[in-house]
């Protein structure tokens, strides 16, 4: 089939690249004339394990191409997707001024029958407005499909080529029957449903996983308080299928582009409609304070952190992603500068947007690798868990610090490892190392 796709951000690029991996031909359509040049010459502008190679397989196979030209593209495809961004609003509402626009666009420019798909993550209604409006702009006939995506940063190709499943809400047969045929190679999982649950899909999975991860972040929290270990407690949980191990990793909390602009996206959703989610409106709450875990930590090891000199280990929201949109680096980062700690900080790969974002970067140091950063350091954070980080020689790392206390905030490293060294070592939910960790002393009695 031929396939437009408006928009090559994550979602719109990845999509693109793999749909002409199984054959199809796709155009790529962004607005930004230095991004599309950028593509066309073999630079990808973010940071994606798989996806360079792949990009330029399909290029040089005449599969792909990359425009600014909206009009050639819409007239070309069987299939136009719009993935444009839905950022939120100061009220936490997602804004769609973008994708309106590009709605607009394509109703002036369609020639003929075209299916609509939004890959764009929009409120509940959204896509029986976009019908509405496309309708009111143009006599050519139309449908849209609302087709979610789920794929995560880190291993988006891979979840691309191989989703769980694909949800296809439309009420037209003929597109319906289309998609279906389109995402056949991908996985005989495709579910099709109506518009409207289509787009809550969206939301009420990513709610729910970051249910998980606050979830098991207040257990770990009461886990520290009772002398238990989050991760036996994880373990044990996940084994009960209904449970499921995944997303019961505790840490800091979750970030990146997705689950924090659409929780609060979907509270908003609820509160519209005289709703409160007062649920996930806890799991917001709870994912916020969890980052400030480890300058709690901190202060129990350090005292006073006024002049001490801390080393940051990893900036991204998560690891294989140069992506620091709501990552708990950024508040965590500002707190230790309000404290007036010294900072040391490195990741492999997301320093420089890091950098772009955060307006105190001049009152950092700044590593380029990970023992650099630890030299000398009252305290070491781990804040992503990068691979390389998991591979260090604690050993080698004690010896360059100044006093060898490191607070886990991914829980990356094994009791074992440890236990060889003379680390003070708090992580998240499980019993401290060679500290003298306040909770500990605080005796907790329980009554028998
Ligand atoms: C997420 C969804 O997984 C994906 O389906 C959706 O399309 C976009 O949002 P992404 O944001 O790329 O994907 O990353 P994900 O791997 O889900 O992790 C999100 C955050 O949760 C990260 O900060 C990660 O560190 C954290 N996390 C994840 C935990 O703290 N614990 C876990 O057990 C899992």
């Amino acid at each position: 089939m031929n396939l437009t796709f408006i928009g090559t951000g994550y979602v719109g690029l990845v999509s693109g690249v793999c749909f002409s991996e199984i054959g199809n031909r796709v155009t790529c359509v962004d607005n930004n004339q230095d991004k599309v040049d950028q593509l066309n010459s073999g630079i990808v502008p973010i940071y994606e394990p798989g996806l360079k190679e792949l990009m330029e397989k399909n290029k040089a196979q005449g599969r792909l191409e990359f425009t600014s030209s909206l009009s050639q593209a819409v007239q070309e495809a069987d299939v136009i997707f719009i993935c444009v961004g839905t950022p939120p609003l100061p009220s936490g509402e997602a804004d769609l001024t973008y994708i309106k626009q590009v709605a607009h666009d394509i109703a002036l420019e369609m020639d003929g029958y075209k299916v609509i798909v939004t890959k764009s993550t929009v409120p509940v209604g959204t896509n029986d407005n976009l019908k509405d409006m496309i309708g009111q702009l143009t006599s050519h006939a139309f449908d849209i499909v609302s087709t979610p995506e789920f794929l995560r940063e880190g291993t988006a190709v891979k979840d691309t080529l191989h989703p769980d499943r694909v949800i296809i809400g439309t009420e037209n047969e003929r597109a319906a029957k289309m998609m279906t045929e389109l995402h056949k190679p991908l996985t005989s999982n495709i579910i099709t449903t109506d518009i409207r649950s289509a787009e809550m899909i969206k939301y009420a999975s990513n709610a729910f996983l970051a249910t998980k991860i606050s979830f098991i972040n207040e257990i770990a929290n009461i886990c520290e308080k009772v002398g238990a270990d989050v991760t036996e407690v994880a373990a044990g949980m996940g084994q009960d299928r209904r449970i499921g191990s995944s997303f019961l990793q505790a840490g800091i909390g979750y970030g990146g582009s997705c689950f924090p602009k659409d929780t609060d996206a979907l509270i908003q959703i609820a509160g519209n409609v005289d709703y409160e989610f007062k649920l996930l409106k806890s799991v917001v709450e709870v994912n916020k304070d969890q980052r400030f875990n480890v300058i709690d930590k901190l202060k129990h090891s350090l005292g006073d952190l006024k002049g001490k000199r801390i080393g940051i280990w990893g900036l991204a929201f998560k690891p294989n992603t140069d992506d620091v949109r709501d990552t708990p680096a950024l508040e965590i980062m500002e707190s230790l500068l309000e404290e007036q700690a010294v900072v040391n900080a490195y990741d492999p790969v997301a320093a420089e947007n890091f950098r772009k974002g955060f307006g105190k970067c001049d009152s950092v140091e700044w590593s380029t690798d990970a023992l650099a950063a630890a030299k000398d350091c009252d305290a070491l954070c781990l804040l992503t868990d990068w691979e390389e980080f998991k591979e260090q020689d604690l050993l080698a790392l004690q010896k360059i610090m100044k006093q060898p206390i490191l607070i886990d905030g991914r829980n990356v490293f094994s009791k074992e490892q440890v236990s060889q060294t003379d680390f003070q070592y708090y992580s998240i939910g499980r019993p401290e190392i060679g500290g003298l960790f306040p909770y500990k002393e605080e005796g907790i009695v329980i009554p028998l």
